[in-house]
């Protein structure tokens, strides 16, 4: 994943103009549904992965002296990253287990999930390329990972799912049209993301746009130009009521509310994540998408002050864990949320590994990385050791 644009025109310098959609994509069988219009976070438990558990008791089983504070995450919330066809096929078990915790529990069970597969994914960067290639992927993401997943989806109803849709990708095309890559997977993204949203709006279904973050499209042209894409994406998918709203700052570092960014990028009006939420909401409303709600990824931004450039985004040295997911914590703020499961890598740091990104190797980058994706344990010490607020 890329993280930042700034190299690519955050300010209007570089940007191409975003192009209008105009062949639409096979529509999925079911026509779009109004989703959930509640906060699906509020008066809900969390679905805690049994995966990220178990990473975090692998870890605390090798480093004795710091197992009391690093178990203390072990139960919390993260979301489960379906990132290829194969790993989607997980969301049904996912959703079992969060069914059965409904029904122990007595109280409903929230279960977030990441869509990240789109043909010629990340195409800013190197180190989350993935496995469809624009072309012949274009039909397999519809029919092999977007389908059964909203068939997965149907067969869970009285539960309350959220699904974050494709981080990074309507962002490149807002203002990375001039990485070749990106403006050769525009149609494919706009097109693939419609059909995501219409097949998925199901009223038991909360679908959140990804947005990108205050670093990325804070300035003024940026947030305009994402809303008026936004709004043609949504268009094609059925109209703005098929989602409940859109998620920041995922597998980001920009803190909540402390003004950092203004050190980084004085130009910026949104100097924080928080600033940001609420400059979008406006800007999406003279959009026409009003009344939205927003998912800020809070598991790696407890520390401000950490980066020299506000395009470094890659397992970035000094982070600690943020607040701790939580619903409703700030205005138009649907919840705080554990996004990127921290301790999961963003990309690999060494040339020989497989998915190395140039990104990952700067001084501003913890060395070791494995591939992204993969448990990287140092830097989960590293980010126990920061977490603001403390564990
Ligand atoms: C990777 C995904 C991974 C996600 C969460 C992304 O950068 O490309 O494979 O699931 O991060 O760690």
């Amino acid at each position: 994943m890329i993280r930042a644009s700034l190299v690519f025109g955050a300010c209007g310098v570089l940007l191409a103009s975003c192009g209008g959609g105009t062949l639409a994509a096979p529509g999925p069988s079911t026509a779009a549904a109004p989703a959930r219009r509640d906060n699906p976070f509020a008066g809900a438990r969390f679905h805690v992965s049994p995966e990220f558990s178990a990473e975090v008791e692998a870890t605390a089983a090798r480093a004795p002296s710091d197992a009391a504070r690093l178990r203390k995450v072990e139960g919390l919330a993260t979301a489960v990253w379906l990132d290829s066809i194969e790993k989607a096929r997980v969301a049904g078990r996912v959703l079992d287990e969060a069914r059965a915790e409904q029904a122990r529990s007595g109280q409903p069970v929230a279960t977030v999930f990441v869509l990240y597969d789109l043909p010629g994914r990340d195409c800013a960067a190197v180190a989350s390329s993935g496995e469809l290639a624009l072309g012949p992927g274009e039909a397999r993401y519809r029919t092999e990972f977007i389908d059964p997943l909203a068939a997965a989806f149907r067969a869970h109803e009285g539960q309350r799912i959220v699904a974050i849709v494709e981080p990074d990708s309507l962002a490149n095309v807002a203002t990375n049209l001039a990485v070749p890559r990106c403006a050769a997977s525009e149609q494919a993204y706009r097109h693939a993301i419609a059909y995501a949203v219409k097949a998925l709006a199901l009223p038991h279904v909360s679908l959140y746009l990804d947005a990108a973050h205050a670093g990325w499209l804070g300035w003024d042209a940026n947030r305009a130009k994402i809303a008026r894409l936004f709004r043609e994406v949504l268009d094609e998918a059925g109209g703005p009521d098929a989602i409940r709203g859109f998620a920041t700052n995922v597998s980001n570092f920009n803190t909540l509310g402390d003004g950092d960014g203004k050190r980084l990028e004085p130009s910026n009006p949104c100097p924080d994540e928080l600033t940001y939420v609420a400059k979008l909401s406006a800007s999406l409303a003279e959009a026409g998408i009003g009344g939205k709600g927003f998912i800020i990824d809070t598991s790696r931004n407890g520390r401000g002050g950490i980066r020299a450039k506000w395009g470094d985004w890659c397992n970035v040295k000094g982070a600690g864990l943020g607040e701790r997911p939580r619903a409703s914590p700030a205005p138009g703020v649907d919840a705080y949320f554990w996004v990127k499961p921290p301790g999961e890598s963003d990309g690999a740091s060494e040339p020989s590994r497989p998915g190395y990104d140039a990104a990952c190797a700067t001084d501003a980058s913890l060395p070791g990385a494995p591939h992204a994706g993969q448990w990287f344990s140092a830097y989960f010490l590293q980010l126990v050791a920061n977490a603001n607020p403390p564990l």
